[in-house]
């Protein structure tokens, strides 16, 4: 392992734009369980029938107390940990450039990072499905399921269902960013969830050397990540971090 941490370290020393690409598994050591994998929601639950757009607008009373309570109560308690702050300080380092989070927790905003796309919306906010007003998540009461705008419409959650389109903006600078980096870090995501998994065959297509970092193998492992560190991001991105400071000769 250390001697991968270190081959990884030479390239994002050498690198001119490096892009993330984050996952549920970075939010784990914070206590936020993910969809799949050891632990993970859709274990027990079925996306189809608690995260599908069509599932929401059938019951949302029934999603809300399924689901969408529960993730308050867990998002409201998280807080960043070392790998979220990791790349905070692959920024500070001139390492890392953009974020693409496929996570709804605000947790790399919370930790530092300055250009995070939303690929998934955030889960800070609530929008009313009749007038479409944003209300933040912290101030809603949740003594009344489903909660209710002050119009008395029905508040969903500003994040990305499925059956739901990715937000044009954040889709089309993700692109962007990941055919023009020359280093894409991907870290705590099975990359099987579409679009967001297309990400690293655009930047790997383009040239770029995929570094991955997962307990678990991935579909890309050994394929389209050249490099993968096995492991949970607390334990490999402050070594990582370490690594690459060394390199760069900076306190
Ligand atoms: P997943 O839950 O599918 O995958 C999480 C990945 O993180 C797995 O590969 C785990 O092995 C890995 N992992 C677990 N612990 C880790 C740790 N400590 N450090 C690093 N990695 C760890 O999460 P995503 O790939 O983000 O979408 O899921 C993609 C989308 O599917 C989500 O955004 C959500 C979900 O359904 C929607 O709801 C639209």
């Amino acid at each position: 392992m250390s001697e991968a941490i270190e081959r990884a370290a030479d390239i994002l020393a050498q690198a001119k734009s490096v892009v993330a690409l984050t996952g549920a598994g970075i939010s784990v050591e914070s206590g936020i369980p993910p969809f799949r994998g050891k632990g993970g929601l859709w274990e027990t639950m079925d996306p189809m029938a608690v995260a599908h757009i069509d599932a929401f607008l059938d019951n949302p009373k029934r999603v809300w107390e399924l689901l969408i309570k529960d993730m308050k109560t867990i998002l409201d308690k998280a807080r960043p940990n070392a790998g979220h702050t990791g790349l905070v300080e692959l920024e500070r380092l001139g390492r890392l450039q953009t974020i693409i989070t496929q996570n709804v927790d605000g947790l790399h905003q919370m930790a530092g990072s300055s250009d995070v796309i939303e690929f998934h919306g955030n889960f800070a906010w609530q929008r009313c499905l009749d007038c479409g007003q944003r209300v933040s998540t912290a101030g809603i009461n949740l003594a009344q399921i489903p909660p209710q705008c002050s119009c008395g419409g029905v508040l969903r959650p500003d994040c990305v269902f499925f059956g739901e389109m990715i937000p044009p903006a954040a889709l089309v600078r993700s692109q962007r960013v990941s055919a023009a980096c020359d280093v894409m870090l991907v870290i705590g995501t099975s990359a099987t969830v579409q679009p967001a998994a297309s990400m690293p065959f655009i930047a790997k297509d383009n040239g770029a050397v995929i570094i991955e970092i997962n307990p678990e193998p991935t579909p890309l492992t050994g394929h389209i990540s050249s490099l993968p560190l096995m492991g949970g991001g607390v334990s490999i991105m402050p070594r990582l971090v370490a690594a690459v400071r060394k390199r760069l000769n900076s306190p």
